[in-house]
């Protein structure tokens, strides 16, 4: 027993089962590709109470995070920056002092607002992330 019309042609079964198993297939795959971007993004939010390291302008800390640690800095009162913490010459732990990235392995230094090569043997910028200040903790964007 069909039920077709002119808007709505008729189709065999096998064709009806065939699109409707498209439908399925790109839906999943529209689903599983929206969650593979969200889990690409990582909110990390840094307390900066009174104990942390980052509770006084021209304080840092090292967090870990799903790209590996992060060194984030205090600039300013209400300002911070975040970089991976890792020498881009030979993985030196990076360490915030006298408003100075530096690496204490070889002596590269690295700008605080960009992450560029300041001074080498370090060629390549370190990897920025972005800080942004909140009450009472600040969050970092890792992608
Ligand atoms: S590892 Fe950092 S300067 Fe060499």
């Amino acid at each position: 027993m069909e039920d077709c019309t002119e808007k709505l042609p008729c189709i065999g079964r096998r064709e009806f089962l065939v699109k409707a198993g498209l439908v399925a297939g790109a839906t999943v795959l529209k689903i599983s590709s929206s969650r593979a971007f969200a889990s690409s993004l990582e909110e990390l939010k840094v307390p900066v109470g009174t104990d942390s390291s980052l509770a006084k302008v021209g304080g840092s800390q090292i967090v870990d995070s799903s790209a590996g640690k992060l060194i984030i800095i205090r600039i300013a009162d209400n300002k911070y920056a975040a970089f991976s913490a890792f020498c881009t010459h030979k993985r030196g732990l990076l360490e915030y002092k006298g408003n100075q990235l530096a690496c204490p392995k070889h002596g590269s230094k690295f700008d605080t607002a960009s992450g560029r090569v300041v001074e080498g043997p370090a060629e390549t910028p370190i990897k920025a992330y972005e800080a942004k200040p909140g009450d009472g903790s600040v969050t970092v964007a890792v992608k």
